[in-house]
């Protein structure tokens, strides 16, 4: 099997999801169900056999020790993190932990279970690190796209605290030669994102009649990319990715702020109209984001060429399947929104005690 962390979050979920439907190879899901974890997204993987959650901290040494020695992964998808800039900006703290400290504990859990492996089976092993693009800092609007070969130069708490653990893989690889595998990827949007970030709250936001809250002058740019060309980037990294390496994961699809509000506008225009005037009328101009980069990018030739991977969506036929997913699952938003899915967690585990 497989061991994925954080995979009751958005990314990792979708990964769980997406990966049952290609393969019946189980995975071991360890997520600590912060306020981000989410195992209703999981819901129709229940009485599968092959999904084993584990309710756990990356930062428990002990838990971890127990769950390798019970099931001996093949590979680690790593996930799990404290993931939103803004967060990190209030408390930045659990960032830290889990993402610096947390991603220690796991490589350290990680590699005593891969020195513990015979020569074969530790050559095939996979210890696979998902970190983001935004461990370059910013670019301007003439700068090239960020490549795997670009310093970094994080910004704020939460890409600092990326940046710490993505130097922490490459030195498990470059000391203890550890197999790893990195991947930063820009942006992602798409189904059961957790409604703080800025597509799924425009959509929140927009169709409760509520501002749609643009911050500073909407012009900072981002490089869009669908969760599920996510997903199917980490595949081939993980089967097919060279030891030791990193990849930048991209969709080409840079967009001002603003340019990704007006196209949401007009999409739910579309699909659900108002009685009067359009969902533009509720942007709302909010005080910027303290040290907000300007503009990320990414250069993903190398996945192309190396590994034959190239985006399936584009922003248009993404950002449509994304509207439409949520229109259709507003159950699954007002039960994050209200904090049920947690009664729906307390609910199960309870009755597994
Ligand atoms: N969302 C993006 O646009 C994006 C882009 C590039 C890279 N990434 C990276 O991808 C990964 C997943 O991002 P996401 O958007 O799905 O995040 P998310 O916040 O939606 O999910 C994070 C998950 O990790 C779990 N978690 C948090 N702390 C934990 C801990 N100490 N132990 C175990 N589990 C813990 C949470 O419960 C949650 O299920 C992160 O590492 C993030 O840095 C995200």
């Amino acid at each position: 099997m497989i061991l994925v962390t954080g995979g009751a979050g958005f990314i990792g979920a979708n990964f769980v999801l997406d990966w049952f439907r290609h393969s019946d190879e189980a995975i071991l899901n360890v997520d600590k169900l912060t306020y981000a974890g989410n195992l209703g997204t999981l819901k129709s993987l229940q009485g599968n056999s092959k999904h084993v959650f584990a309710r756990v901290d990356i930062c428990d040494r002990a838990a971890l020790d127990a769950l390798f020695a019970e099931h001996r992964p093949r590979a680690i998808v790593h996930f799990a993190a404290e993931s939103h800039v803004d967060r990190s900006i209030h408390g930045p703290v659990d960032f830290v932990q889990t993402n610096v400290i947390g991603t220690f504990v796991l490589l350290e859990a990680a590699r005593q279970h891969w020195s513990s492996l015979n020569d074969a089976d530790k050559a095939a092993f996979r210890f696979l690190h998902v970190s983001t693009d935004e461990v370059f800092g910013s670019l301007s609007a003439a700068d090239p796209q960020f490549s795997e070969t670009t310093p970094y130069a994080p910004n704020s708490p939460y890409s600092a605290s990326k940046a710490g653990s993505d130097h922490l893989v490459r030195a498990w690889h470059h000391t203890y030669g550890m197999p790893t595998l990195t991947t930063n990827c820009s942006n992602n949007y798409g189904p059961y994102q957790f409604p703080e970030k800025l597509i799924p709250l425009m959509i929140a936001n927009a169709l409760a009649g509520k501002p749609l809250p643009v911050y500073g002058d909407g012009q900072n740019v981002r490089d869009w990319l669908y969760v599920g060309d996510h997903c199917a980037a980490i595949c081939e990294v993980l089967a097919r990715g060279k030891v030791g390496e990193t990849y930048n994961v991209g969709g080409w699809n840079e967009k001002k702020n603003i340019e990704v509000v007006h196209t949401l506008c007009d999409l739910l225009d579309e699909l659900r109209p108002k009685a009067t005037g359009s969902y533009r009328d509720q942007i709302a101009y909010v005080k910027d984001r303290p040290g907000h980069d300007r503009r990320y990018a990414i250069d993903a030739r190398k996945l192309e060429r190396e590994l034959g991977w190239k985006p399936a969506e584009t922003f248009e036929t993404g950002l449509a399947k994304t509207v439409g997913w949520y229109l259709g699952n507003q159950a699954w938003v007002d039960e994050v929104a209200s904090g049920d899915y947690r009664n729906w967690v307390e609910t199960n585990y309870a009755q597994r005690a």
